[in-house]
């Protein structure tokens, strides 16, 4: 192991810390991680674990998320100004203006979203469990914030009437057919696996939907030897890590989340030297924002 991994793995023993990082962090960060994982597995992952600190590899919400579940810890998001495109598209002001405009109905939020918004919702979902959530839901329709294209998966998936706000992932939503078609020339007898912030027409040329944990289940149970991958291009160093001798193509090389690859091993190093770059959900945000984390926790 090189040395500023050896003395992130010393420092990370002295201070009782664990190191989380998300699919789409760069190689070298998720080597490092204690574990890595999707939106869902690492808000579990934080919910458990009984380090004191929590360094979180992956973008603010993320590390918001872990605030809520373990307000006695210390979560360190390595650098600050790694956000999420899409959950800077909705606040809590604007939500309060929609709510105003509907009648009164339950409120789903994905958790790439300021804990304000979680603060105001019914319960939260990821891509990994957007259509059991909706299914819990005692109720023919719901408003679903902020991104507009898993929301519109949700509802042809469940027959529910879904209202959705008009958010995002510009990442995602670059994605267009003729890039989905060219890959398929490229690569003929590869299945296509696509993530659902894509958009509607996407969806409908992938052979298989899935969160960025559920696409690397897929890959390991399944018996093709060739994947093109419809999401962030970070998936691809876990698919190939975990498959050696099958092949991962990614969709479009235009697949990059800038915010995902800000995170060095140095800036790990020295958040934990400094104890810096914490992230708190203040208590009167926290308590409502973990009602509605907690009751998708639950749903296992
Ligand atoms: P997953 O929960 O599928 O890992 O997705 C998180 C994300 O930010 C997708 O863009
Ligand atoms: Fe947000 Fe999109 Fe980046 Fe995921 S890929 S963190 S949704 S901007």
């Amino acid at each position: 192991m090189a040395a500023i991994e050896e003395r992130i793995k010393e420092l990370a023993r002295r201070r009782k810390a664990i190191v989380l990082a998300h699919n789409y962090q760069p190689p070298e960060i998720q080597d490092l991680a204690d574990m890595c994982g999707d939106s869902l597995e690492l808000s579990r992952r934080a919910a458990e674990t009984d380090a004191e600190v929590i360094v979180f590899c992956g973008v603010h919400f993320m590390a918001e998320t872990a605030s809520i579940l373990s307000p006695d810890k210390t979560v360190l998001l390595p650098r600050l100004e790694a956000g999420c495109r899409m959950a800077d598209m909705i606040t809590a002001g604007a939500l309060r203006a929609r709510l105003d405009s509907l009648p009164p109905m339950p409120v789903v939020t994905y958790v790439n979203s300021p804990a304000e918004v979680k603060a105001l919702s019914t319960i939260c979902c990821t891509s990994a469990n957007v259509v059991q959530v909706a299914e819990s839901l005692d109720a023919d329709q719901m408003l679903m914030t902020p991104d507009r294209n898993l929301a519109m998966y949700a509802a042809s998936r469940t027959g529910k009437k879904i209202h959705v706000w008009d958010g995002y992932c510009p990442i995602h939503e670059r994605l267009r057919p003729q890039d989905v078609e060219a890959a398929r020339r490229a690569h003929p007898d590869a299945v296509f696996m696509v993530h659902p912030e894509c958009r509607p027409e996407i969806l409908e040329l992938a052979d298989v939907i899935a969160s960025t944990s559920g696409m690397l289940r897929h890959a390991a149970e399944s018996k093709a030897g060739q994947f093109i991958v419809g999401t962030e291009i970070g998936l691809l160093h876990p698919l190939q890590k975990a498959n050696p001798d099958k092949r991962f193509y990614p969709v479009s090389d235009k697949m990059v989340c800038p915010d995902m690859k800000k995170i060095s091993l140095q800036d790990v190093l020295e958040c934990l030297e400094k104890m810096s770059n914490q992230v708190k959900v203040p208590e009167d945000i926290r308590r409502p924002a973990l009602e509605a984390v907690q009751k998708m926790v639950a749903l296992g």
